[in-house]
């Protein structure tokens, strides 16, 4: 009986708003925190936050400044997408191509707020990779570590080893320097 009077007080509840039924926001994509993309590219980022029945989606600085378009650079797209436009060197401008960023999502359920975003653009720049010459006795371990540049290092992933242009296929890996993705202990070291 209690559970049946607990039910329909319910029922009327609901009923007592219905412009609220259906009504949600929620986020996308919780781990999006960071973008990183190249100038020559550019990049599109979604709003993270959206809603149901559709939200209306705006972009801000983290320092609670709106963006403006700016043409041919910055655009905001009526679907709440965040557009960068690819620039050359000389058009870098910190507060657009390296800033904190953030969406709010708003309908008659309220308005949420993204984390902030850090939005970063890198250059494209030529670079080598090395690889130094290493001693040890026959039998003995020998540990090669890719060098790369550090001003591209954070960008850079070491993909594959190869001798004499073949590929490697990486056997047992150094656990003290596995972390940089880049060394190798390997029985075929003459
Ligand atoms: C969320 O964002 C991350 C980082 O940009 C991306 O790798 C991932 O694919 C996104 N997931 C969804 C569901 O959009
Ligand atoms: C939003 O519109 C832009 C431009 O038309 C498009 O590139 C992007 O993929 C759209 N994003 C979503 C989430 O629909």
């Amino acid at each position: 009986m209690w559970l049946v009077t607990f039910l329909l007080l319910l029922d009327s509840l609901h009923k007592a708003r219905p412009e609220d039924v259906g009504t949600s926001l929620y986020f996308v994509n919780d781990s999006l925190q960071q973008v990183t993309f190249s100038s020559s590219v550019g990049v599109v980022v979604p709003c993270p936050a959206a809603g149901s029945p559709s939200a209306a989606l705006r972009w801000y600085l983290a320092t609670g400044d709106d963006i403006y378009d700016v043409p041919h650079i910055r655009h905001v797209h009526a679907n709440g997408t965040l557009q960068l436009y690819p620039f050359s060197p000389s058009a870098f401008n910190s507060f657009i191509h390296d800033n904190d960023y953030f969406c709010t999502a708003e309908n008659a359920a309220g308005k949420i707020r993204s984390p902030n975003i850090r939005v970063k653009a890198v250059f494209r720049e030529p670079y080598t990779v090395r690889v130094e010459d290493q001693r040890s006795m026959r039998g003995n371990v020998a540990v090669f570590k890719c060098l790369i540049p550090s001003s591209v290092q954070e960008y850079v992933s070491v993909v594959s080893w190869e001798k004499d242009t073949v590929s490697i296929i990486p056997g047992k890996k150094h656990p003290g320097a596995a972390a940089d993705g880049c060394s190798l202990c390997g029985d075929w070291v003459k």
